[in-house]
């Protein structure tokens, strides 16, 4: 069985732990924080049937330890996913991989010399609406993407290390590659503003797919919850709201018609709206992160990749890391004379 140690128990770090501990096939052996608060509020929880410690080297020097999951702050995954992979060890990392591409990449030559794997956590990539949304699409039901339109937004947690679009639009970028295959970026272009920290809280990105194009907010300094995504496509579109309780996903069978004009020389139409049914498709009731969790360990007991490997997450980084640049470049200057 995989032996697993978690290290970072702040924020994200306790769910992490709860689904190691619920996953049967794991044997969750040792919880690190730097934060003895935090390795006590672990304790509460999880008494003698874990070890705790402050200093992550005790768990690489560990040579039964297989996996090490890694939920510190963005700006120290690097390093410790560095030291690990040295150590002999897989790893799952938190979202987002690196805070940039040149380190994802030497992490990931670090792991292939070493035939070891590296799980980012896309965690939506495991969520069972978002695979049902992928089986909608594979099978041809929305017809051609028309454009992706993206929406996270609340208030808080602030946070210094990342911007919003780095915390959050990760999500989303991690959800268009997926349903779109790994699809090829063409264009980014990005806007945001710093409010409440030294970096933009609220970041409006916008992405030219090779075949069609995404809009995607993210929004630290809003008075509502939204997590929503649109897609549209030439057949059908379809609604999925995370906040929705009851109908988080709505495939709607809505768009426009094109009917040719009868005894015209050339190809001309008449464009008529479409109204048809809505429907709610069965979700299959799962936690993504369990699922997240259960991936990677399947995949190093087959020796495969991981669905979010580093690959993904390189994808993902390189429209972030060109979107920041763009933050900081001006668009087309309206002169006020
Ligand atoms: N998958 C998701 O949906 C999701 C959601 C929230 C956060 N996250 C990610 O999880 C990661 C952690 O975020 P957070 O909000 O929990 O941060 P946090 O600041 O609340 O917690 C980080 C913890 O790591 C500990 N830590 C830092 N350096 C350490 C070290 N060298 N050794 C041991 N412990 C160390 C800190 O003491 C702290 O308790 C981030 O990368 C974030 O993007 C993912």
């Amino acid at each position: 069985m995989l032996k697993a140690a978690l290290i970072g128990y702040g924020y994200w770090g306790p769910n992490v732990a709860k689904q190691l501990y619920r996953n049967k096939n794991y044997v969750f052996d040792t919880i690190c924080d730097l934060r003895e608060d935090r390795l006590e509020k672990a304790k509460e929880l999880y008494a003698d049937s874990v070890a705790y410690t402050t200093d992550y080297n005790s768990i690489l020097k560990r040579a039964d330890i297989d996996l090490v999951a890694i939920a510190v702050e963005t700006s120290r995954h690097y390093q410790i996913a560095k030291e690990s992979l040295q150590s002999g060890k897989h790893v799952y990392v938190e979202k987002p991989f690196t805070d940039n591409v040149e380190q994802a990449e030497e992490l990931k030559k670090i792991a292939a010399d070493r035939g070891l794997r590296i799980h980012v956590d896309h965690i939506m990539v495991y969520h069972p609406a978002i695979r049902k949304i992928k089986e909608i699409m594979d099978a041809g039901a929305l017809g051609d993407i028309l454009y992706v339109s993206c929406y996270r937004q609340n208030l808080g947690n602030v946070k210094n290390d990342v911007n919003a679009m780095w915390d959050l639009s990760v999500h989303d970028l991690s959800i268009i590659d997926y349903l779109a295959d790994g699809a090829n970026v063409r264009f980014v272009k990005a806007l945001g503003e710093k409010a409440y920290s030294s970096r933009e809280s609220i970041t409006f990105l916008s992405v030219q797919y090779e075949n069609f194009i995404a809009n995607i907010t993210a929004n630290w300094i809003s008075p509502i919850k939204e997590r929503k995504i649109i897609i549209a496509g030439t057949k059908k579109m379809l609604v999925y709201d995370d906040v929705d309780v009851i109908n988080k996903l709505i495939v709607y069978d809505k768009g426009f018609d094109k009917t040719p004009i009868k005894d015209m020389e050339y190809d001309e139409f008449v464009v008529k709206s479409r109204i048809g049914d809505a429907i709610i498709p069965k979700l299959e009731q799962s936690d993504a992160l369990y699922n997240s969790l259960e991936h990677i360990r399947t995949c190093i007991e087959n020796e495969q990749e991981s669905l979010t490997d580093a690959d993904a997450a390189i994808r993902v980084i390189k429209v972030l890391e060109l979107a920041n640049q763009d933050l900081h470049s001006n668009g087309k200057e309206l002169k006020n004379e």
